[in-house]
């Protein structure tokens, strides 16, 4: 067994999570550590979804080297199309076509027969190949599909030039043997299928994507399709670190197989996804989560410091983690608020830079410790700076009045458009009077739907990190975020910045969903 291929798709399929949306820079940050990981292809997005989306494909195909550039599209021309005008700027490049072949999805959501369907992903693929030798094809819902068509089907698409085959478990309902002699039937049936690529792609609806992608590498899969902390629709994807880490300890059980992942970005990779998309890692997910290292019964800490091996079957250090303790003080400089920046896979001119810096120190005079985890919110933070011109409205002054037996109230003082306006609000707490007082002045129309507040780290001086979502009238999500030492304060410019994006957003042509598949 040789070298497993890692498709990474936390810029589409992760993206597709429940409330992970990404803007345009973000995803770019997380493109870039992606191929510090040296992954060796990025799904970059589904262009013809929205401008949003073909912008940022198109921008990572500019801006990221190293893997190949990867976009989604239907087996249809206007699709293939915009996917090719995203991915052209890349030097190495991928189109990855799809349309569905189980019985439900053709009869129920496609209307059309299973000739037409063949018909349909030969003339996508042959179209696709026009514009780049490296097409991939993936007959949706393959796991539920009768196992003889999808031979038939994969066996139509190698002809037409496909160059990697992808079996997907769309709804994430097989299981991991099942799975794997899908794989063996179709390396047998399909003799062709040993010249290209068998590539996995496992949804974890029943908790078994990264158990069924392993199995089918067994089988004979050499390509596997993950996630970033295992993000992607609904219940997720197959796990990227799992996978990588299970082929690197277990990699005599898996025949020798490995990866090219560079596995000491895992950490840094885990972080930057989880406080990009506002999606937290649980405490207790392999390889990640805070305690996947953490050792608390005293027999396990006995064994763990006589002999290492005892209780751990590979070591934090190996992942890149770090370790929870202090890392910028004060007396830090520049360099080093850059280094720390840069090793958690962050990119900043060196104007930001400064800034960055002087928001750390001032928290460092404030607090007594400043914990890596307090740099990435900072640094998150910068990452959603708006420009001056980008800022419509823009925050003077706001007082609240809050306390008990007190109705809270809010004034606030924007400048909107380069009119200065004021207002005032009561509201059930101080967030609540402020968003009113805002939303007022600016669009009432605006609607705040989500609100998070977390602290950063422990104590009463930690720095607070909100997460908002404001909706406009036609149903548009903006996402924003901030973060302060005040919460009050954190909260009022995060909402500043929701109702920018919101007022920013000129709409674009979008498909709906259901045109789209999974
Ligand atoms: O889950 C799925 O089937 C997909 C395909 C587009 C590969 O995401
Ligand atoms: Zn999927």
């Amino acid at each position: 067994m040789g070298r497993i291929k890692i498709f990474d798709t936390t810029l589409r399929d992760g993206e597709q999570s429940p409330g992970a949306s990404l803007n345009i820079r973000e995803k770019l940050i997380i493109a870039k550590q992606l191929a510090r990981l040296n992954v060796d292809v990025i799904e970059a997005g589904f262009p013809i979804a929205s401008q949003g989306d073909f912008d940022a494909v198109k921008l990572i195909a500019q801006k990221v080297k190293g893997p190949v550039i990867c976009a989604l599209a239907r087996c249809m021309p206007a699709d293939i199309d915009r996917a090719w005008e995203a991915i052209k700027p890349a030097k190495k490049r991928r189109i990855h076509v799809f349309i569905a072949t189980s019985q439900i999805h053709m009869e129920k959501k496609l209307r059309i027969s299973k000739e037409e369907v063949i018909k349909i992903a030969v003339e996508g693929i042959k179209r696709a190949k026009k514009y780049t030798r490296d097409v991939e094809f993936s007959p949706e819902d393959a796991s539920r599909t009768d196992i003889n068509y999808m031979c038939d089907v994969v066996s139509a698409a190698i002809k037409a030039g496909a160059t990697t085959i992808n079996i997907p478990d769309t709804v994430g309902y097989a299981e991991p043997e099942e799975f794997a002699q899908r794989i063996t039937y179709l390396r047998k049936k399909v003799p062709e299928s040993s010249k290209i690529t068998i590539s996995v792609h496992c949804h974890n609806d029943l908790g078994n994507a990264v158990a069924n992608s392993l199995a089918a590498v067994n089988a004979g899969a050499t390509q596997i399709e993950c996630t970033i902390n295992g993000l992607g629709e609904r219940a997720g994807n197959a796990s990227l670190e799992e996978c990588v880490m299970n082929l690197r300890v277990r990699s005599n059980y898996f025949n020798g197989a490995f990866t090219s992942i560079n596995i000491g970005e895992i950490f840094a990779a885990s972080k930057l996804v989880s406080s990009l998309t506002g999606i937290s890692v649980q405490r207790n997910k392999a390889i990640v989560g805070k305690n996947a290292f953490a050792h608390e019964a005293g027999i396990h800490q006995h064994g763990v410091i006589s002999a290492r091996e005892t209780y751990e079957i590979m070591r934090a250090s190996d992942v890149g983690w770090e370790g929870e303790g202090i890392v910028i003080g004060k007396h830090s400089g520049k360099h080093a608020v850059e280094n720390v920046l840069k090793e958690m896979g962050y990119e900043f001119s060196k104007v930001q830079v400064s800034a960055i810096t002087s928001r750390i120190k001032d928290l460092a005079d404030k607090q007594k410790e400043v914990e890596r985890a307090d740099i990435i919110a900072i640094a998150n933070d910068a990452t959603q700076a708006l420009s001056g011109q980008e800022q419509k409205v823009k925050l003077r002054e706001f007082a609240i009045m809050t306390g008990s037996n007190v109705t809270p109230t809010a004034t606030v003082k924007l400048e909107v458009d380069g009119k200065e306006k004021v207002g005032s609000a009561t509201g059930v707490g101080p967030v609540d009077a402020a968003s009113k007082a805002i939303k007022q002045l600016v669009d009432p129309s605006l609607k705040l739907t989500s609100y998070n507040l977390k602290a950063i780290t422990g104590g009463t001086d930690a720095l607070a990190d909100v997460a908002i979502t404001v909706e406009n009238k036609n149903c548009e999500k903006f996402k924003a975020g901030s973060v302060n030492e005040d919460i009050v304060k954190a909260s009022v410019e995060a909402l500043i910045k929701g109702v920018n994006y919101a007022l920013m957003h000129k709409p674009k042509k979008s498909i709906k969903p259901e045109d789209v598949g999974d």
